[in-house]
């Protein structure tokens, strides 16, 4: 598996993913205030976004409708400005870098939601990052009814991927919890059905044994 820990980057690259509703953007600030705590500069960035071309594609993407391939190549192309003016400098500088969802929200809502191949995905993975993997990824899982309640929470008006069906987003869970599985060195599978300082706490554990 390739990862950031196998260049010569001295940062930290963090990625937080999950469906929609299930409870990542709550903790990324939380998980930025442990590295600062421990004496690391924090980078917070998004996905799609993070830069300023970045953020015009994210609007795209989350308001026109467009053919399940546009939208994948629009999500890589978003990716690689954000690598190449953010996450390479930040990693190069020592710095953390957490990202509000990275490549496997594309295996995710491309692969499994939309139903683009894994194998077509994977060469545009190899081509945007033929050497970048996060260091840690943390997936938060949570049953379909329970993203869904706290998506219902939310008063803000919802974008084209928060209109999908549940069907979509049960492919979305199944498609993640498959990266994991594959990719057990670098997931942990959080059980978001927890209490938020339940949730901290074992985040709080993980991420300060990354500082030691
Ligand atoms: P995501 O970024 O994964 O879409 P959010 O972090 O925005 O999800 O959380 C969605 C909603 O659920 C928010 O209103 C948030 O306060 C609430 N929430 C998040 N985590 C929990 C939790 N563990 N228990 C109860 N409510 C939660
Ligand atoms: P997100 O920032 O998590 O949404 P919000 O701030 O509204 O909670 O992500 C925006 C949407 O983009 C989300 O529904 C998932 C989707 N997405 C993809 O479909 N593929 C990708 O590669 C990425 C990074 C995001």
């Amino acid at each position: 598996m390739k990862t950031n820990n196998q260049s010569s980057r001295s940062g930290r690259f963090i990625t937080f993913e999950g469906i929609d509703g299930a409870g990542k953007s709550t903790h990324i600030e939380f998980a930025a205030r442990l590295a600062r705590e421990a004496g690391k500069e924090a980078v917070m960035t998004r996905e799609p976004g993070g830069t300023a071309l970045g953020e015009q594609l994210r609007a795209l993407l989350l308001h026109e409708e467009m053919h399940a391939e546009t939208e994948a190549l629009l999500m890589f192309a978003a990716r690689r400005e954000h690598i190449r003016q953010v996450i390479e400098p930040a990693l190069d500088r020592g710095a953390w870098v957490i990202s509000d969802r990275f490549t496997d929200a594309s295996f995710a809502y491309q692969g499994g939601g939309r139903g683009l191949s894994a194998e077509k995905l994977g060469r545009l993975e190899d081509w945007v990052h033929p050497d970048l993997q996060p260091d840690v990824t943390f997936l938060f899982d949570v049953p379909l009814d329970v993203a869904c309640a706290r998506r219902a929470g939310d008063a803000r008006v919802c974008d084209r991927f928060e209109r999908e069906q549940e069907a979509f987003f049960r492919r979305v869970r199944e498609a993640y919890l498959k990266r994991a599985a594959a990719f057990p060195a670098r997931f942990r599978v959080i059980d978001s059905t927890r209490s938020i300082p339940e949730i901290q706490g074992q985040l709080r554990e993980i991420i300060l044994g990354m500082t030691r």
